[in-house]
């Protein structure tokens, strides 16, 4: 018997020696002290072993468990401290690599033209209103003076959801909205995108953006119009810039003029910019019709107002010099960074 645990030690120190993996090591205690392992064998062999023996014989079975179980122990550690240090070694940074580039992405034109025109006119007191992009027709054109058979709805009757609910065609429903609340005066500007069956080309796109403008209070008069437009073009287009108002009609304002700005490029000689003209229109505008006043329920004994219309995308193009307005919605990150 004790041969016997002598050579199952000196095998086992054997084994443990020559294995390089947790999971082998692990093998070799299993086979050795597991439940059927060569030594729990050999315990089992104790009760043939004669009385008398047995103290030293079961003596020298612990010995021979405690030298293994040390020297399992001892490998263990060895063994995962052997695997730490390689996957440390695997895991190292360089730090001599050149870093990541983290891409910044950069405002859109749109964006950046919003954000002056925002500007100019926080700062002349108006206050920045949004209204639904998906809309009634009563608010895209009813209550704005554009009833049902009305010529002018035909150029924009175009995306219905149903016969009352329409994707908006101008910005001018948010003035409706705004006016029904009945908080007067009012001075606001109200951004968004609007739709239109219009074809894509380089001026012309079925989505884009208006901001619309209104102010509505005592004693306004075209003179407080003029001076507001004024001021807004010499600030976007510089302080040289002269406007020029023609007559114009829209439904909803009464007079309506489309105000046009001397060009910035050629400061009025005629250029490619201007196409010649000297001269570039940049919005609608107009005295609200007191019809639209008195449908949104305003007493136009008391009130009169202004508003104009703004594209959004026209204003970029110029401000950045774009000839194409595809551009703006190609979203090209080299493109958007020169502006
Ligand atoms: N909504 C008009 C359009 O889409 C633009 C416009 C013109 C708005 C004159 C106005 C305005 O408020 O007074 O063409």
């Amino acid at each position: 018997m004790k041969e016997r645990l002598q050579e199952i030690r000196e095998r086992a120190l054997e084994q443990i020696n020559s294995t390089d993996s947790l999971e082998k090591l692990n093998e070799v205690r299993v086979s050795i002290l597991g439940k059927k392992g060569e030594l729990t064998e050999v315990l089992k062999g104790m009760k043939d072993v004669e009385p008398k023996d047995r103290p030293m014989v079961g003596q020298i079975v612990n010995e021979t468990r405690q030298a293994i179980e040390e020297v399992l122990e001892n490998a263990r550690k060895e063994l995962s401290e052997k695997m730490r240090e390689i996957q440390m070694k695997a895991e190292v940074i360089d730090v001599t690599l050149p870093a990541k580039k983290n891409n910044v992405g950069h405002s859109h034109p749109n964006t950046l033209a919003l954000e002056e025109i925002k500007k100019i006119f926080v700062g002349m007191g108006y206050e920045v209103v949004e209204g639904p992009e998906v809309e009634y027709d009563y608010y895209n054109f009813e209550a704005l003076n554009i009833p049902a058979n009305h010529p002018a709805k035909d150029e924009q009757d175009t995306f219905y959801i149903n016969d009352k609910i329409v994707l908006r065609t101008q910005t001018s429903s948010v003035q409706v909205r705004e006016m029904e609340k009945g908080k007067l005066p009012l001075r606001m500007i109200s951004p968004g995108r609007v739709y239109r069956a219009d074809e894509v080309d380089a001026t012309h796109s079925p989505c884009f953006h208006q901001v619309e403008g209104l102010v509505i209070d005592e004693n306004i008069t075209f003179a407080d119009l003029k001076g507001t437009l004024v001021e807004f073009a010499k600030e976007v287009f510089g302080p040289e810039t002269k406007v020029k108002f023609r007559p114009h009609h829209f439904p909803f304002t009464e007079p309506s003029a489309e105000m046009d700005v001397s060009c910035f490029k050629c400061g009025g000689k005629g250029c490619r910019m201007c196409k010649g003209e000297g001269w570039i229109e940049i919005l609608g505008c107009g005295m609200v019709h007191p019809h639209v006043l008195e449908m949104s329920g305003i007493d136009t004994d008391k009130y009169t107002g202004f508003a104009f219309g703004v594209g959004l995308e026209r204003i970029a193009l110029l401000k950045y010099e774009i000839d194409d307005m595809r551009l703006l919605y190609e979203n090209d990150a080299r493109f958007l960074k020169q502006f």
